[in-house]
């Protein structure tokens, strides 16, 4: 069982969309997956279609239900959602008052009776919090998305030096393994394909993309393009690759997920 963070300490960076689209593509290609929103919006839960969940991950780390308790089927094969809802809210104050609160998820995920699913995803809140301090914690895996420009990049270091004290008190192996480049506008280029813009009102993303990519390397994945097939599958409640497959930026995703596999962060 693989467990992968999916974290940035910005909001609205791409971490749902790319948890949903990632888990779609890993199930498509017959791995049993399980995605876990940790977040009070509950964007991942609302994009697979789950709603009024009977237990949510606030049971989960309240210690008022299983893993497999609160597990719910979702549009996709293959792909299992455990679902959030807004009182994460309020369990997040709560965890601040309880004994050892970032290691109850681990040892939810721990106690999964085997053969459990082959890839875990958490889908973490865009702060640092408790919930993602415990995501953390539990993951062997850390994937960050970042939309090109400074304040998203901030984000990056943000998280960069999180991971670097998780490491250093529970987990040495903790390291940020990639970075995806997320809502990359896309200009047609002088070769008839499209691609970053690199002049005019674009060239601020091109810049910022340029400045990733040379910091991250190899780490750094293909981008995922802005693309309205993002926002319109999540009001479909249908992930890219069941909504739009043959779309370029559902293409990305597949893209991105292949890259993520060579990184053996993806199994
Ligand atoms: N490739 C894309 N093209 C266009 N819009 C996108 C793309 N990816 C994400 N979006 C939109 O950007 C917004 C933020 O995306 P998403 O919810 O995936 O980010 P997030 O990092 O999970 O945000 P939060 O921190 O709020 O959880 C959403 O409205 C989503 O529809
Ligand atoms: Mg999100």
């Amino acid at each position: 069982m693989r467990i992968v963070s999916v974290a940035n300490e910005a909001g609205s960076a791409g971490k749902t969309s790319a948890v949903v689209n990632l888990g779609a593509i890993a199930a498509e290609k017959g791995l049993e997956v399980l995605v876990m929103d940790l977040d009070a919006q509950a964007n991942a839960t609302t994009w697979l279609g789950v709603t009024e969940p009977e237990k949510t991950i606030s049971d989960i780390l309240r210690l008022e239900a299983t893993i497999p308790d609160a597990l719910v089927a979702t549009v996709v094969d293959n792909l299992w959602l455990i679902p959030s809802s807004a009182d994460m809210t309020g369990t997040v104050l709560e965890l601040g008052r309880v004994m050892g609160p970032e290691q109850r998820l681990r040892v939810a995920l721990e106690k999964i009776p085997s053969p459990g699913p082959d890839l875990v995803i958490l889908d973490c809140p865009g702060v640092m919090n408790l919930v993602t301090l415990s995501a953390l914690v539990a993951s062997h895996k850390v994937i960050t998305v970042a939309q090109p420009t400074l304040k998203e990049l901030q984000g990056v270091s943000r998280l960069e030096s999180t991971v670097r004290d998780v490491s250093n008190l529970y987990r040495p192996d903790l390291t940020i393994n990639a970075v995806i480049p997320s809502i990359v506008p896309q200009v047609r280029q002088p070769d008839g394909k499209d691609g970053p813009a690199t002049s005019g009102g674009g060239a601020v993303y091109a810049q910022a993309l340029a400045m990733l990519q040379a910091e991250w390397g190899e780490l750094c994945t293909p981008p995922v393009r802005r693309s309205v097939r993002v926002p319109e599958a999540y009001a479909q409640q249908t992930p890219l690759n069941l909504h739009a497959p043959r779309d370029p930026v559902t293409t990305d995703y597949r893209n991105i997920y292949d890259f993520l596999q060579k990184l053996e962060v993806m199994p």
